[in-house]
């Protein structure tokens, strides 16, 4: 779990986040399908060229659920729990590719904040993404 000091870089650096999520999510997914093409898979729906409206929209509400966790970090498996049983029992999507999109979602926020991504606000950041993944992944069992 994450500590007190933890927690509150994640709260603050979200805060910084949210005004470009949008953007910033969209970048997450365009690396995860560059990076890591098998994760493609998982939306043979959806139009995934870069820039394309689907990549924005979904990529803002993947960044706004982690926002919402930001709002409720220590209930994170509360706030997530319509959300975990979505990818567990409907979208069955495998457990490794949550550690692929939060390396990338890692990626752009020090792209984006170069400045605030600091070894502490990375390590926060990467603790705190490993939880949303447990709690995204934990229906499995
Ligand atoms: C849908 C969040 C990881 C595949 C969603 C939705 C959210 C979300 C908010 C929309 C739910 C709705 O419309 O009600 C997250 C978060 C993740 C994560 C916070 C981890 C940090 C992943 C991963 C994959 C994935 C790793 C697969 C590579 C999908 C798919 C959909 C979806 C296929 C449905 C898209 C659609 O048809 O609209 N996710 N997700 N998710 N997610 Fe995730």
């Amino acid at each position: 779990t994450l500590t007190q000091a933890e927690k509150a870089a994640v709260v603050a650096i979200w805060e910084k986040v949210a005004t470009h999520a949008n953007a910033i999510g969209a970048e997450s997914l365009e690396r995860l399908f560059s990076g890591f093409p098998q994760t493609k898979t998982y939306f043979p729906h959806f139009d995934l060229s870069q820039g394309s409206a689907q990549l924005h929209g979904h990529g803002s509400k993947v960044l706004s659920a982690i926002g919402e966790a930001t709002k409720n970090i220590d209930n994170i498996t509360g706030a997530l729990a319509t959300l975990s049983e979505l990818h567990a029992y409907i979208l069955r999507v495998d457990p490794v590719n949550f550690k692929l999109l939060s390396h990338c979602i890692l990626c752009s926020l020090a792209a984006h904040f170069p400045n605030d991504f600091t070894p502490e606000v990375h390590a926060a950041l990467d603790k705190f993404l490993s939880q949303i993944s447990s709690v995204l992944t934990e229906k499995y069992r």
